[in-house]
């Protein structure tokens, strides 16, 4: 990956939340039932510190600040920061206890760590050489020891392509082989109604690490 693999994500997602707006997006969802759901069979329970990566204008920061825990973004693109960060001020939210990070995750150097590690739909659109290795690193080293992750992405059956971008799609091996050092807690298969109805397949994959890498 070099700085113009990152200058051009960054101008492919910026422009994306600027034409769209969050609610229309294909990825939106209202609330983020498996997402909740998994870091509750992971995690320990509320407080606890979460990491969102590739987090976006997404729900899923409002519903874990409402329960009390500490809760980081990191995504590549300003404007989905600033947008989520302005919803929830708007909703009276405390904005200012969410640590907003602008940052590509493969690259990310992060300063502490946390108890999840938690992904929807980020790690498929890492197709290029040594990039899933990269967002590995960074995973690892973002989570305390033995520290549980929920990881979400398109299926085999699912889509190929999302916001004009090719994606990688996963099998249950292949997801299995990424987090081979890990104790797997659960997986699911879920699918995803778009806002115009379309149906996206997913897996996800919920644990916790294992030995250090
Ligand atoms: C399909 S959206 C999912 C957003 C959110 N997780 C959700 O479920 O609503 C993918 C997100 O990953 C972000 N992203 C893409 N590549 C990234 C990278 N290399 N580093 C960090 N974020 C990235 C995009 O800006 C976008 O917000």
């Amino acid at each position: 990956m070099t700085r113009d693999d990152t200058e051009a994500a960054v101008r492919h997602w910026d422009d994306r939340y600027r034409s769209t707006s969050p609610v229309d997006v294909s990825w939106f969802e209202a609330t983020p039932q498996t997402s909740l759901e998994l870091i509750d069979a992971v995690a320990p329970p509320s407080p606890r510190s979460v990491v969102d990566v590739g987090g976006g204008a997404g729900r899923l920061v409002d519903h874990l600040v409402e329960r009390g825990d500490r809760v980081a973004v990191v995504d590549i693109s300003a404007v989905a920061i600033d947008a989520a960060r302005e919803r929830m001020s708007a909703a009276g939210a405390d904005v200012d206890g969410v640590e907003w990070i602008v940052a590509d995750v493969r690259a990310w150097v992060p300063r502490r760590r946390w108890d999840v590690w938690h992904d929807r739909a980020l790690l498929h659109f890492l197709t290029g050489p040594g990039d899933v290795d990269a967002y590995l690193d960074v995973m690892h080293s973002a989570l305390v020891p033995g520290g549980a992750f929920v990881i979400g992405e398109f299926a085999e059956d699912g889509p190929t392509h999302c916001s004009g971008l090719a994606v990688h799609r996963y099998s249950g091996t292949e997801m299995h082989t990424l987090l081979a050092d890990a104790e797997i807690v659960e997986e699911r298969r879920t699918v995803h109604v778009t806002p115009s109805g379309a149906g996206q397949s997913f897996r996800w994959l919920a644990g916790r690490l294992g030995r250090a890498r």
